[in-house]
């Protein structure tokens, strides 16, 4: 027959011939990767907050961004109206306020009070001329038409303890003292009360205006701490953790110090991770995730150690802030660093599949991970980005909506068996230490169990080939329809912009499981969230 390969003729080596045999009897197929998922294996409750974002007074975040007095795309109150909406649609739970880096040379007095006497003042972390017309209470409002918990910084660099204690009165205190009445002075009767309150921003930073070495920031932190509290009893209270990774810094020895001196004081220990891929080398970079894992664990020891000697009553024991996250590597030189143009990054497929393996890294640490900001909202290295009469949603803004608004509940372990790969060495982030990365899953998953519903969220880190998935319930069979939505694009340096979509997260048709087993493809490049009931 002609269709038979004549080996003879194509003059073949018998091992060749043989080994074609083998491969063909045992099917030449690769075993499927595998997922199980056991309702009983819970991690802890995801707490909602981890689905935070940031806006900081820096580039076109807030001026130009969430706020433009000058544009038709706004209301009365200088709202844009478009990024409002893109921001609703993300389901941001709670949003940090107003710095950064910012924070530590901003005195919030100057921002409340009719506009027109606020004082313009030299903005000097990110070279700006702050024109103050945008302060606490304009945030508040913009965050209640928002409905997102605030979350504001207080400067521990140039600031004093009193005038945070002075902040907190003016936002939390009724009626009575001196900057209650003010904030009822300046049109607001009611106090807003808020309840999340981080005691400074990278404080162990070279670069922040007033870095203090450990010793100092905690003795200041502890004392702002006490007045705060004194002044709102009911407040949580985040101290700033290591952000400097740098080879010359020891963050873990900073924590430690950190965690000694407040552990009787604080709720949360705030971390800030960049990540980017300067060298354009797709498999170190999407295996960076791991890197901020590596780190949560190495926290996680830290609090439970100083937990055991912590005297906190019946508080819960300290948790961990993922209060600053992101890709940003392109815009953070020269002068994209600076003005109001600065850290306007433009993101691609590959940076919305490491969020998504950010987030996959929050989910499975739910127990400790409570509290989590993407930095920023609006233009500055952010989901949403405008012009001045328009505005397109960038790639990480899609699997950041979909875990904001399906995954919740309780976090469960999962057993993921797919093939790995290694890294090379590399700078994790721009300027700091390197590392490689061991044995990366090209799947990686987390999920999530909340009202009968199971979400499974994943990553498939291979840049060329579809990987097929057996994913086995063990807790029962799959029931119904699988919802499946996924992002992708034709490559992985696709991306969007004003007038192209390239990436965005797309609902494909539904899927059945055959009894406790769905057997899926998941392609390669992709972020992809399922929806099952378990019966
Ligand atoms: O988010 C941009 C900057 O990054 C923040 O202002 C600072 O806290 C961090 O270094």
């Amino acid at each position: 027959m002609e269709q038979i390969i004549n080996f003879k003729r194509m003059k073949m080596k018998p091992f060749l011939i043989v080994a074609i045999i083998v491969l063909s009897l045992s099917g030449f197929a690769q075993e499927n990767a595998r997922i199980k998922i056991d309702l009983d294996r819970e991690i802890g409750e995801i707490d909602n907050k981890i689905y935070g974002n940031f806006v900081e007074h820096l580039g076109r975040c807030v001026y130009g961004g969430i706020y433009d007095e000058d544009s038709e795309l706004s209301d009365e109150r200088g709202f844009r109206l478009d990024v409002l909406e893109a921001v609703k649609g993300l389901n941001v739970t709670q949003m940090r306020y107003p710095g950064g880096n910012f924070v530590s040379n901003y005195h919030w007095k100057d921002g409340v009070g009719p506009k027109d006497e606020r004082p313009p003042r030299m903005e000097m972390a990110w070279s700006r001329l702050e024109t103050n017309r945008f302060g606490t209470n304009e945030f508040m409002e913009w965050a209640r038409e928002v409905g997102t918990e605030p979350y504001f910084a207080v400067n521990m660099g140039t600031g004093t303890i009193e005038e945070a204690q002075q902040w907190v009165e003016y936002c939390n205190v009724a009626e009575g003292p001196y900057y209650a009445e003010l904030r009822k002075e300046h049109g607001y009767a009611e106090p807003w009360g808020i309840k999340y309150w981080s005691l400074g921003n990278e404080m162990d930073g070279f670069w922040q205006m007033g870095h203090l070495n450990a010793e100092d920031y905690a003795k200041k932190a502890r004392e702002a701490a006490k007045l705060m509290k004194l002044t709102s009893p009911d407040i949580k209270l985040v101290a700033a953790g290591s952000s400097n990774y740098r080879p010359d810094a020891d963050p873990n020895e900073w924590n430690t110090k950190i965690l000694a001196e407040l552990r009787d004081v604080v709720d949360y220990l705030a971390l800030h991770m960049y990540i980017g891929n300067p060298d354009d080398n797709y498999y170190n970079y999407l295996s960076t995730p791991l890197v901020l894992e590596e780190r949560t664990n190495i926290v996680e020891g830290l609090i439970a150690r100083e937990m055991e000697n912590a005297n906190r009553g019946d508080r819960d024991p300290i948790y961990i802030a993922w209060d600053e996250y992101n890709s940003w590597y392109r815009a953070r030189a020269g002068e994209s660093m600076t003005g109001d143009r600065a850290l306007e990054e433009h993101y691609n497929l590959e940076d919305a599949l490491v969020i998504a393996g950010f987030l996959n890294a929050f989910i499975r640490n739910a127990d400790i991970v409570k509290i989590a900001n993407m930095a920023q909202m609006v233009n500055v290295i952010a989901p949403i980005f405008t012009s001045e009469d328009d505005m397109f949603i960038q790639t990480i803004y899609y699997p950041l909506q979909m875990f904001a608004h399906n995954a919740h509940g309780t976090s469960l372990d999962v057993f993921v068996d797919s093939e790995t790969y290694t890294t090379d060495e590399f700078f994790v982030g721009l300027g700091e230490s390197t590392t490689q990365q061991d044995a990366v899953p090209y799947l990686d998953v987390s999920a999530s169990y909340n009202n009968d519903e199971l979400i499974i969220n994943v990553v498939n880190r291979h840049k060329d080939e579809a990987i097929t998935t057996d994913i086995i319930s063990q807790s029962g069979d799959f029931d119904g329809e699988i919802t499946v939505v996924e992002v992708n694009g034709p490559t992985v340096k696709a991306r969007n912009d004003f007038d192209q979509t390239e990436v965005k997260s797309v609902e494909k048709d539904p899927v059945r499981a055959k009894g406790n087993t769905l057997t899926y493809n998941f392609p390669a490049h992709s972020f992809t969230q399922l929806k099952a009931k378990i019966k």
